[in-house]
């Protein structure tokens, strides 16, 4: 499965296990209040689905489509080179998040890849669902 395709299939290639440790990427979470989560990706997961995964509390309400920035993380600084340069719709997405930092990324957007191995992603204290604001489901 290539890496599109596990976008498309919203978290099933995350559920799979490594098939091998050349697979393995160890990344921390950091959550709220701080706790510091260690997880056992691969190569090829995305970092929201991993997240999800593992009940990490990172939202994710557009379901990685740059519609929200309910999946805002912060990425420590020696990995941010690492990432490929954010798209434009991820930029707008983030000018909207609050507690916007120079190391802020979306989470839905980071593929996990080798050299990602170690990378820290922390939570912001809060994010601000525009996406579901924006289309409330009515109250049975
Ligand atoms: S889940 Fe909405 S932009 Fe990432």
């Amino acid at each position: 499965m290539n890496f599109e395709c596990a976008l498309r299939y919203h978290g099933d290639y995350e559920w799979q296990e490594p098939k091998s440790d050349d697979e393995v990427v160890n990344v921390i979470f950091i959550n709220k209040d701080g706790k510091r989560i260690p997880i056992r990706g691969k190569i090829g997961d995305n970092l929201l689905y991993l997240g999800h995964r593992y009940g990490i509390e990172i939202e994710g309400a557009c379901e990685a489509s740059l519609a929200c920035s309910t999946c805002h993380v912060y990425v420590k600084e020696n990995y941010l080179d690492k990432l490929p340069e954010p798209k434009e719709e991820e930029e707008d997405q983030l000018d909207l998040a609050p507690f916007l930092k120079s190391n802020s990324r979306l989470g839905c957007q980071i593929i996990l890849k080798k050299d990602l191995e170690g990378a820290e992603f922390a939570l912001p204290q809060a994010t601000r669902n525009y996406y579901v604001d924006g289309h409330k489901p009515t109250p049975h």
